[in-house]
């Protein structure tokens, strides 16, 4: 039964779920436990190597499960949980240290980018992509669904497989991207991919006034200054945003009324927010339930803490084995080394 593949991917609890997340990830997520054995973990040990204040630590955990269910993750079809609730990350990130070059991490864009004029850099961000690599390997996946963004660490977390596999035997297989699918979309201001770090996000939970709010914000064709200018819809971000909601007819319409300047911009925008308030309402629903109920929701997160863990006990037994740690390998070495007696 179990010849699934297996998918790990981990997503940072660092702000509110957005449509780029859902279009991008959560959507696709949804999808794969039926092709896959998938383990979604909430990653709240890579969240803290930034600056965070507890309590939102908590929330953004809190509010990031909710919206993965909402999104239509099963939790009964999938692993989800929290990799702070599954020590072994950790334990398996430290013995994971010793196989990697500290160049390899200082080479790494991302580092470079985050510690950049940092006053003091935590040893957190430079050994970030050693917990992944452990996030990844715990569960011996075989695909990653990430973004390109996360291409690099990808690679990391192959080098340390194949060097940990030479050292101490074969136990990882070297996890592949599994890039496509999923669609990119660009923030408000129609430039940025949408980023909780650069501000350009429409919640998925936003309800129809707070959509129209923000929506209405959205950069449009710069070329067309006043209404009676014509449109080029081809580089208008919010006629991108419509494909997703909007259907092919009512689309191809909105795109002839704006090159034949008989549709406003305001006109095209109020249509996007309407419709993804529409499209987005049984999600916005699922998440008012779960948020009425935290107790489900804590429950989901420790069965899912409890099956992961039971997947990352078997593979620590055989990392500690191959690397002569833990207790129950010492005691049984107990007599390799005792001396010979007469
Ligand atoms: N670094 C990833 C990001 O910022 C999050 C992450 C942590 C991850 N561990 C992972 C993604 C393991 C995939 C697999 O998006």
């Amino acid at each position: 039964m179990s010849q699934r593949k297996r998918v790990f991917s981990g997503i940072q609890p660092t702000g509110e779920a957005h449509l780029g997340n859902y279009l991008g990830a959560f959507r696709r997520w949804a999808e794969m436990v039926n092709d896959y054995e998938c383990f979604y973990c909430i990653v709240d040990l890579h969240a803290i190597t930034r600056d965070y204040e507890r309590p939102e630590l908590l929330r953004r955990v809190f509010e990031l499960t909710v919206s993965l269910m909402a999104s239509g993750i099963d939790p009964e079809r999938c692993t989800l949980f929290v990799q702070s609730h599954v020590a072994q990350h950790s334990e398996l990130a430290w013995l994971f240290n010793v196989v990697t070059p500290v160049g390899d991490l200082q080479r790494m864009t991302q580092y470079k980018e985050k510690s950049a004029g940092l006053e003091s850099v935590n040893a957190g961000l430079l050994n970030y992509p050693v917990l992944q690599a452990a996030d990844i390997l715990l569960y011996r996946a075989d695909y990653v669904p990430v973004g390109d963004d996360q291409r690099q660490h990808l690679e990391l977390s192959r080098d340390v497989a194949r060097k940990w596999n030479a050292r101490f035997g074969d136990v990882f297989p070297e996890p592949e991207t599994l890039t496509g699918a999923g669609s990119r979309v660009l923030g408000l201001d129609g430039v940025a991919k949408m980023s909780k770090s650069i501000g350009n996000t429409l919640p998925i939970v936003a309800d129809p006034e707070q959509m129209w709010s923000l929506v209405r914000t959205a950069v449009t064709d710069p070329a067309r200054v006043r209404k009676n200018d014509p449109g080029n819809p081809n580089v208008c971000n919010v006629f991108a945003l419509h494909e997703f909601v909007t259907d092919d007819e009512a689309r191809a319409d909105i795109e002839i009324r704006c090159q034949t300047a008989t549709i406003g911009c305001v006109d095209c925008k109020r249509i996007l927010s309407d419709n993804l308030s529409e499209h987005l309402a049984p999600v916005r629903e699922r998440a008012a339930e779960l948020t009425a109920n935290p107790e489900r929701v804590v429950e989901v997160l420790a069965a899912g803490a409890e099956r992961a863990r039971s997947e990352a006990e078997k593979t620590m037994s055989i990392v500690c084995e191959r690397m002569g740690v833990g207790p129950d390998v010492l005691a049984a070495s107990l007599r390799e080394f005792a001396p010979k007696g007469p």
